[in-house]
């Protein structure tokens, strides 16, 4: 099977009531945690490149690291650019196989966000790849851009059926409450997302996908595992997983996760040297890094996105 779209995926994740999990790959070890789990779990998956991953790893290393976990695990796997910011970059995955891509306008002014996701819309539909677009904005971390809560902002429902109709996208990223990276909300805060703007877009929007961005969780005994064995995050609050499945039985259809499979890895890799201070050999420790992220994602597959079985 070769890597598809996520147009099915999206059709049956709707009508199904769940989301497809898009999950961030840098590396080989990160793939094979990811897709090991989805295969166990026979679920579809999307697989997900940021610009900085294409920076640190390579294009065609990711896209060859890809194809070969199509190849071991005989899923419907979705190949995704995350957060692409130009034309030239959405040009560059489309070239090169990715599947879907998506265009991240969300910070220009409206008419902006329409035009340049207008112009990746119509290359990528000539070269039978999708888009997901954005509308709002999300606070945290991405690719070193940093907003801060103050300057986020929910996606404006009365928007959402003018950009999807000028722009001709096939999924809509929107922000009602959730944020990049694994310091999102202050130690003590029940964060609680808008799911009466999530309401309003699906209402607007009838039997089309919506994505939630930032959607990690931030497990607290990872973080503390991190700092148990020398590391120093501060506390922070993620997106309670509970919310993420209300989330996903509605009209969301792709919930984008990285941050817990980086802490899920890094408390795992501080534990080993922590305990086997003598060792050197990466193999040692990038296998249980490897299974910890495997355990993750399966976790997400079952309990909060609900595509188990769904393949
Ligand atoms: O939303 C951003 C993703 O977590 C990717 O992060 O840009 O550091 O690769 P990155
Ligand atoms: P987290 O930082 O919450 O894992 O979000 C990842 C993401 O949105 C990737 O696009
Ligand atoms: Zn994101």
């Amino acid at each position: 099977m070769p890597l598809v779209t996520s147009t099915e995926m999206f059709k049956k994740a709707y009508d199904g009531g769940y989301a497809i999990g898009a999950f961030n790959v840098n590396n080989m070890e990160i793939v094979q945690g990811i897709t090991e789990a989805a295969k166990d779990l026979n679920a579809p998956l999307i697989l997900q490149v940021s610009k900085g991953a294409r920076a640190y790893a390579n294009h065609t290393y990711l896209m060859k690291l890809v194809e070969a976990a199509v190849i071991e695990t005989q899923l419907p796997i979705c190949l995704y650019l995350d957060h692409g910011d130009t034309f030239e970059t959405c040009k560059s995955c489309i070239d090169g196989g990715f599947t879907s891509v998506m265009i991240d306008a969300s910070s220009k002014p409206f008419a902006e966000n329409i035009e340049i996701t207008k112009q990746v819309v119509e290359y990528a539909h000539d070269h039978g790849v999708v888009v997901e677009a954005e509308l709002g904005t999300l606070a945290g971390i991405e690719d070193e851009v940093k907003v801060s809560a103050e300057d986020s902002s929910y996606t404006r429902p009365e928007e959402v059926e003018e950009f999807v109709s000028k722009t001709g996208c096939d999924s809509l990223a929107i922000a009602i409450g959730t944020s990049h990276g694994a310091y999102k909300f202050k130690p003590g805060t029940k964060p609680q997302l808008r799911f009466d703007v999530l309401e309003e877009v699906s209402k607007r929007l009838p039997g089309f996908p919506i994505v939630l961005h930032g959607s990690s969780s931030v497990p607290q005994e990872f973080v503390e595992k991190i700092n148990h064995f020398g590391g120093n995050m501060p506390g922070a609050v993620g997106v309670p997983e509970d919310q993420l499945r209300k989330a996903a039985s509605m009209s969301v259809c792709k919930i984008n996760i990285d941050s817990d499979l980086r802490l899920a890895m890094t408390a795992t890799i501080r534990e080993f040297f922590a305990e086997h201070p003598d060792k050197f050999d990466p193999r040692e420790y990038l296998k249980p890094a490897r299974q910890a992220i495997k355990e993750m994602v399966a976790h997400k597959i079952k309990d909060v996105l609900g595509c188990d079985n769904k393949a």
